[in-house]
Order: C-alpha cells, then structure tokens, then sequence
C-alpha cells in the first residue's frame, strides 16, 4: 500500500540539519575526533538529591497509578512558591500552573488551544523551531518578526505591518534567547505588555533558560503591570536543573490561558509520572542550593570560549545568559559555509544560524554544553583556524 502522508506533515519545513549531521557521520567515520556543540543538550548530571529523591518516589506504589494532567499538587505548589520567592509572585496553584511534558510539549499545544484557521502568530527570526509546530497544524499563519543585533536581539514592535496585526492572536517569544543569548529587561516586557493589551495579543513568553544569566537575574514578563491579563510562561527543568531527559516544564499566568491548555492537554496526554514530578519539585525547594553552582558553571564556560572567540576574530556580544554563543565568523561567509568549513577543518560540529530563520544569515550557534574539557580543545581548534582558507 502507498502511505500517503497528511498535507500538514508534508507541510513542515525540511530539517535543516540532516545534511550537516550526514557530513558529521562521515566525518566520524574517517576517524575524526568531532567535538559536537550544535545542540543545546546539558551535560552536567542532574544533581545527586534530585537524583536520590527520584529514586525514593519510584519505589512508592501511589506513584505507579495515572497521574493528574495538569501536574501533581506538591509539584504545582512548590512552582507557586518558587515564583514567590524568585520574582515575587504569586500564582494559584490549582489555575495558574499547570505542568507539561517538558515544556516544547506546551509550547507546540497552546497554539491549537488559541488559534483559529487564519489566524497570525508572531514567531521571532532567529527562532526556537517549536514556536512554528502548532501553529503549522492548527492552521494559524506566522509572521515572522526579526531580532536584529542592532536592537539587541528584541523585536521592533513598530514593524508589525498593521494588516497583520489585525489578524494576530498569539506572539511567542523567549529569553533569556536561545539562539542568540540575548536578555531582556522590565522595560522591554513593561512595554511589551502594554503594546498586547492594546492589540489584543496573547505572549507567550518561553523562560527556559531563566536561571542561565549571568548578570542581574532575568526578569519575569509577568511582573510587568497587566501582564497576567495578556501573557503565560512556559519554564523548563531541562537547564536549570540539568534534567533534560526528565522531561519537565510547567506554563504559569494568565489562568484562562492555562486552564485551555490543560483542557487540550487532557484530550491528549496523562501528564508525566509522578515520581518525576516529585523529583523536580525536590529541585525546585532546593533550587538556592542546587542551582547557583549550575549558573555559575555556564557562566565560567561562557567566559572562556567567548575569550578565545574573541582572540580568534570572531565579531559578537558576549551572552547575557543561556547556554549559548551566537557569534559572526572573522570573515563575512553564509552560515553553512562557515560550519561545514569548521567541520572540515577543526572537526567541530556547530549549528548554523540560518537554521534559526532568515536573519541568522551569517551567524553561527556554538552550544557550551559538552564537558570542560571538550569545551578547552574546541577553544584551542576555534583559535587555531585559519579563516583565510575558506573558499
Ligand atoms: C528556547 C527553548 N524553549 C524550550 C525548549 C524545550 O525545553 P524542554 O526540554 O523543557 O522541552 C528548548 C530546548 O532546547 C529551548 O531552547
């Protein structure tokens, strides 16, 4: 039988990376020695009494029945009181969080949960692919709307053709950013929020590297005034508690917008087993002893590579958070051109900007999450390349 396929599946863009993963494999498979730092995957362990606390919650048997969808309520109240603590905030436990199978999995439902056929969703350039997934299949349109290093990274709300905004109900946006390792700050989420009450559009704001800065800490888009009217966001374990293959994340705010969610999300899924659940909110009451040496690790390793980037000629401004550096090779050259060129040469696998959108023409991803020691060599090659061999 031929399988046919459904338009929408057809209708996803081409993962961009397949080719240059078939490169890597070849690469591999002379022999090389290919330092990856294309995927933003921790390597740091999940700390060792998140880890006991798992173990704990396994071996009780009230965990092995189905657990709630919209999260457990220890792990739903200890969210609440780290949002207390960590932006002053105060979320209801029972409508204003709710917990997610990771949090790309909330992130690729609430589009469904919001959008109607037709509808516009602003989807920043360079972006977290994600964004595009529901809004792909619940039939929405995207517009996409540039970060530009000349406005450090934020988007020029001034630029959204008013046609388009007419017809757009959803805006994702997210940072600290991943790619470009960008902050932003009350000001920005202050006017942000004023601009989609007026506008009657919904943010959601994707906080998964939150606690990845390396400066002041990151601000909340909820904080900013009105904010739970208009906005939601969406927090992972994955960084901040190294628990990536936990898959862990919750959405927080507006309570209409989560309830929705949780709504679909009930027609979906079961949540994730409460063992886990109970593992992270372990994390979460522990987080001021658990997390500052994770920040502090990223943050040591962000400094050195930047430094020898610097040296090496590379033209970037070094991240505010996250765990990545989106940076400009020493010559102007297409992004592919630059990766396939340290893969060849340096046997370093990055990500290309291009594969972010459109306006990451011309910029490479280095993603710091491979040990120190990987880390140090892939320095040591970065500084060694010499740029003027590139064809
Ligand atoms: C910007 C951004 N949002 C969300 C996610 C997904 O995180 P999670 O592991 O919680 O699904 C990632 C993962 O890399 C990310 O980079």
């Amino acid at each position: 039988m031929n399988i046919e396929l459904s338009e929408k599946l057809r209708s996803f863009p081409p993962f961009l990376f397949e080719e240059l993963y078939r490169k890597e494999r070849a690469e591999r498979a002379r022999g090389k020695d290919i330092i990856s730092l294309a995927v933003g995957d921790p390597d740091l362990p999940t700390a060792k009494p998140i880890v006991d606390c798992a173990v704990r919650e396994v071996r009780k048997g009230a965990n092995h029945r189905y657990p709630n969808t919209k999260g457990n309520e220890n792990l739903r109240k200890e969210i609440s009181a780290w949002h207390k603590r960590r932006h002053g905030l105060d979320f209801h436990p029972g409508d204003e969080v709710s917990i997610l199978i990771g949090s790309k999995e909330g992130i690729a439902h609430l589009p469904f949960a919001v959008l109607n056929p037709g509808d516009y969703c602003l989807i920043p350039d360079p972006t977290y692919p994600t964004y595009r997934t529901g809004v792909i299949l619940s039939g929405g349109r995207i517009h996409d709307v540039p970060l530009e290093e000349k406005n450090g990274f934020l988007p020029d709300l001034g630029k959204i053709p008013r046609k388009v905004l007419e017809r757009t109900r959803l805006f994702f946006l997210n940072y600290p950013n991943n790619p470009t390792g960008a902050g932003a700050t009350p000001e920005f989420y202050k006017d942000l929020v004023k601009w989609a009450r007026k506008n009657g559009v919904i943010i959601a704001q994707d906080a998964a590297y939150c606690d990845l800065y390396f400066g002041e800490p990151a601000p909340s888009i909820l904080q900013a005034p009105g904010a739970r009217d208009v906005a939601v966001e969406f927090y992972s374990t994955s960084k901040t508690y190294c628990m990536a293959g936990w898959r862990i994340g919750w959405v927080v705010g507006n309570s209409k917008l989560v309830c929705a969610l949780n709504q679909l999300k009930e027609n979906i899924d079961s949540g994730p087993f409460n063992a886990i659940q109970n593992a992270a909110a372990f994390g979460l009451k522990h987080h001021e002893s658990i997390v500052p040496p994770v920040r502090a690790h990223f943050k040591r390793r962000a400094d050195s590579f930047c430094a020898a980037l610097e040296s090496a000629g590379w033209r970037f401004k070094r991240p505010g958070g996250s765990c990545f550096v989106w940076a400009r090779p020493p010559v102007d050259c297409a992004s592919l051109d630059a990766v396939y060129f340290m893969l060849e040469k340096a046997s370093i696998l990055t990500a290309p900007g291009s594969g972010f959108g459109k306006y990451g023409e011309g910029y490479v991803r280095f993603s710091l999450t491979e040990p120190d020691a990987k880390l140090r060599e892939a320095a040591r090659r970065v500084k060694a390349l010499d740029w003027t061999k590139l064809k």
